[in-house]
């Protein structure tokens, strides 16, 4: 029985979806549980030549034997829902995802607040996806759930129950987060945040399970941070130095150009310790040194790929078990074995 959180560590886009995507086809966890804030995240999955790109159903969708729960925490976009439920169509996705019945749910007009909104969406750059505005309904105590909306009939169910008893049994759970650290509304760079807590402990609370069932916190880290929405970013270099070396990307949910920067070990020790991380995986190691493209074998990266490994796991005290070196869910060396 395991049940493990992966989360990101910088401000969103670390690679979660590739992450999420290997490390379920591989390990095949009885449920994959959504958490997170919501439909404002955009998960990429390169899986069998073909790309996907995810923002309510779980990145884990590859693994079809699993049941795919969206915890009580995420904000459930009924339109969004659906949309990916159709487009997911040959993976059985409808037979076999499921919401809290509790789910707040993000209305039309919660997206045009959103939008609307020269704080949310001029100032803090938000994603114009109606998360702000949701979430604010909910603390207010206004907000509808999932078992008040029609077009959510048939697909929630008790995700606590369904996860716990899951492990009770001695299954798997495995948990995906969404967004970084640095988003964080408690611990990221206020007001520059999304609208809830980012980290590993919210994340086991958004699906209903204590801390006390966590086995591994694994932290996303991109070899180079990037960052879309407006906000402090130390380590930000000129957008042409990122051109210059190839580093340039468009977000999934909004196409709006991503802000590049070096990695930032600061940041990285302390996304580690508010995580309480146990694993960090590492990703796009390819597009920093692009001789390790597509390999799978730790011995075949160049020292220098070896050295920035080690600089981290000495910074963080906390192992690099994936490195991933491109896109696909294949291009991934697994360290994991070495642990034991
Ligand atoms: P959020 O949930 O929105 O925070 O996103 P995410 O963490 O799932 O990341 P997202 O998919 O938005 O962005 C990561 C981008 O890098 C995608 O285009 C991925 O396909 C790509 N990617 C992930 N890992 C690798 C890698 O190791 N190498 C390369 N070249 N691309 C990668
Ligand atoms: P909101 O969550 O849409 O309110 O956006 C608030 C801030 O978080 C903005 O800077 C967004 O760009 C950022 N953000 C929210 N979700 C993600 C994500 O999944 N990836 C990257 N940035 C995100
Ligand atoms: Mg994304």
């Amino acid at each position: 029985m395991t049940c493990n959180i992966l989360v990101g560590g910088g401000w969103g886009d670390e690679g979660k979806g590739k992450c999420i995507t290997y490390l379920c086809y591989h390990d095949e966890p009885e449920i994959i549980a959504r958490a997170g804030v919501g439909p404002n995240a955009g998960h990429s999955v390169e899986f069998n030549g073909e790309k996907y790109g995810l923002r309510m159903i779980p990145s884990g969708f590859v693994h079809t034997g699993a049941r795919l729960l969206i915890g009580a925490g995420v904000l459930v976009d009924p339109e969004v829902f659906h949309y990916e439920l159709d487009y997911l169509n040959k993976y059985n996705v409808k037979q076999r995802t499921f919401a809290d019945y509790r789910c707040a749910i993000i209305e039309e007009e919660h997206k045009q607040q959103d939008k609307a909104s020269d704080h949310l969406y001029k100032k803090i750059g938000s994603t114009g996806t109606g998360c702000g505005p949701a979430n604010r309904d909910r603390a207010l105590r206004t907000v509808k759930q999932a078992q008040d909306m029609e077009s959510m009939e048939g697909f929630t169910t008790d995700v606590p129950l369904e996860v716990n008893t899951a492990l009770d049994e001695g299954k798997d759970v495995f948990i995906e987060g969404s967004q970084g650290f640095g988003l964080s509304l408690y611990y990221g760079t206020y007001p520059f945040v999304t609208s809830k807590d980012t980290t590993a402990s919210s994340m086991s609370a958004d699906v209903g399970v204590g801390p006390t069932r966590i086995d591994d916190v694994i932290v996303v880290f991109k070899s180079y941070i990037t960052r879309v929405g407006e906000g402090p970013f130390p380590s930000e270099m000129q957008p042409e130095e990122a051109e210059k070396m190839g580093l340039e990307e468009f977000g999934t949910v909004t196409g709006r150009k991503r802000r590049i920067g070096l990695f930032d070990m600061e940041m990285a020790k302390e996304s580690c310790m508010i995580n309480g991380a146990t694993q960090i995986a590492l990703t796009c190691v390819d597009r920093l040194y692009p001789s390790c493209e597509r390999v799978t074998e730790y011995s075949d990266l160049s020292g220098e790929i070896k050295r920035f490994v080690e600089e981290i796991e000495d910074a963080t005290k906390v192992p690099v078990t994936i490195i991933s070196t491109g896109p696909d869910l294949k291009d991934t060396i697994d360290l994991r074995e070495e642990l034991i």
